[in-house]
């Protein structure tokens, strides 16, 4: 069944086997978001099916990486690559020309042995015509501790861009300069500040608490996005009412950062409870009781007074 609720503001679009009962302050501020927000419950490749060609400037996601958790049944290495295939050549044919698509993976694990995902994903977004603009290493400071390797502590999100011709703009995403107040000590431009005074470039390091226990975003969702992590992506990447869109969307953490910049969030699950949350994420963060760590917020550091915060 398709249940459909719009209003100028927000439109909401979900199948399920059930009716959704939704708060109708779903649409009570209309000053915090002027944009669309579109949730399935459905598989991915057919709601990729159903988008016009060229729709979407970000397609930001962090796909199953065929490790057994709760959403997902491990199979073999070579037809989840397979199945990789399809969604992301679908992702390809979806994205507007000057768009990015972020894929988020880790590693895939055999018998003790890792495999990192994005070295066999590469070939993949390659013969569809990408290119890897970064690698990006996002580090985070929880996980398993391993006895008989190093404990894991970052994934990879790798940027691919459809053209030379992307979306790019670096003044959003800018973070505090090392040395603010540093000034050339010789040559033409003595006593002029060295850096830019409006921050320095974020890096291909990023530093972001993954979702555990303590972090204020906590849902049921065993391996949510920071959000914090994909509005740096959708700042960096998109213009405001541009279309994102997440094909694996979990509790819907890519389209609450898309309506917190004035874009446009999509998204689909096959599991109804994530889309129900994610539903439920985006009703709050429009009454504005979505609890989201702040963007710049320091990372906790246990040897500065208050943890650095
Ligand atoms: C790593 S999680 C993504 C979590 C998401 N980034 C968030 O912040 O909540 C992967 C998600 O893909 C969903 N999934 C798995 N197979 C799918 C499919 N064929 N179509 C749509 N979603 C799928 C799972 O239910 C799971 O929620």
């Amino acid at each position: 069944m398709v249940r459909q609720m719009k209003t100028s503001q927000l439109e909401i679009v979900a199948e399920s086997q059930v009716d959704f009962p939704k708060p109708l302050d779903l649409f009570a501020d209309a000053e915090r978001c002027a944009n669309v927000a579109v949730l399935e419950c459905r598989d991915n490749l057919d709601f990729l099916r159903g988008q016009p060609g060229e729709k979407f400037k970000l397609v930001v996601t962090s796909p199953p990486y065929n490790i057994g958790k709760a959403y997902e049944s491990r199979s073999p290495l070579d037809s989840y690559l397979e199945s990789q295939a399809q969604v992301i050549r679908e992702c390809v044919r979806v994205l507007h020309p000057q768009g990015s698509i972020c894929w988020q993976v880790g590693n895939y694990t055999e018998n003790g042995a890792i495999v990192p995902l994005d070295c066999l994903l590469f070939p993949i977004f390659r013969e569809l015509g990408l290119q890897l603009r970064n690698r990006i290493v996002w580090h985070f400071g929880h996980g398993l501790h391993c006895r008989n390797r190093l404990s894991g502590r970052y994934e990879t999100i790798n940027w691919w861009t459809k053209s030379d011709d992307y979306t790019w703009h670096l003044d959003p995403i800018r973070v505090p300069s090392k040395y603010p107040g540093k000034r050339h000590f010789k040559g033409p431009r003595k006593g002029e500040l060295s850096g830019n005074p409006k921050g320095k470039n974020p890096s291909d390091v990023w530093a972001f608490p993954n979702v555990k226990n303590n972090h204020p975003e906590k849902t049921i969702h065993p391996c949510q996005f920071p959000i914090e992590l994909v509005e740096r992506l959708v700042l960096a990447l998109t213009d405001e009412q541009d279309d994102v869109l997440d094909p694996y969307v979990g509790v819907g953490s890519t389209v609450v950062a898309a309506l917190m910049h004035k874009r446009n969030g999509y998204g689909c699950d096959i599991i109804e409870e994530y889309i129900d949350i994610a539903r439920d994420r985006i009703s709050d963060f429009l009454a504005g009781r979505l609890k989201t760590r702040p963007m710049g917020k320091p990372v906790y550091d246990p040897s500065l007074p208050n943890g650095g915060h």
